[in-house]
């Protein structure tokens, strides 16, 4: 866990805050500004930086502590970088009733984490979706672009190791 926070410390000090300008100056002096200017913001970096925060609360003359709020109170926003590859795994309806369960037990022991975490590595981040739109694939999930359908625990966990040993080919430590 310490790793991992380190890891994540140091993504947040890396953060270009001056992104967000042109977003600011769009909505300097808006009212109801705080939810499209967090959106934004988490477009840009992928989730909210506790220095953006701090940034946006200053430059919109709001309590940090108001920004903050909103940004926990919502679902939409995630408070923590995503990893390198989103696993977005289906459990709407068809997904569920053919084997979902299964798959979501085989990526949680096989990445050691629940829905909504990364890896401490940085590498994985599992969300569970609702309908993906392809449900004649069941069970189905999406990393990044790539679809993949029909899903066996065994197969997903093939499709995962795959993933990590080509990360590691393409960049050795
Ligand atoms: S229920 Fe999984 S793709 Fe539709």
């Amino acid at each position: 866990m310490g790793c991992c926070q380190d890891h994540r410390d140091e993504i947040r000090e890396d953060i270009d805050l001056q992104l967000l300008d042109p977003v600011l100056d769009e909505y300097k002096g808006v009212r109801g500004s705080v939810i499209p200017v967090l959106q934004k913001t988490q477009d840009i970096y992928g989730y909210l930086p506790r220095a953006s925060l701090s940034y946006i609360a200053e430059k919109l003359g709001e309590k940090e502590a108001k920004i903050y709020g909103v940004a926990t109170f919502y679902a939409q926003f995630r408070m923590e970088p995503i990893g390198e590859h989103l696993i977005m795994l289906c459990q709407g309806t068809a997904c569920h009733v053919n084997g979902a369960d299964r798959i979501q037990m085989a990526i949680e022991e096989e990445l050691k984490i629940k829905d909504g975490e990364t890896t401490e590595d940085g590498k994985f981040t599992l969300m569970i979706m609702a309908c993906l739109g392809c449900c004649s694939l069941a069970p189905v999930m999406m990393i990044g672009e790539e679809t993949y359908a029909k899903l066996t625990p065994e197969s997903t966990v093939k499709i995962l190791r795959d993933l990590r040993n080509r990360d590691h080919k393409e960049v050795p430590e």
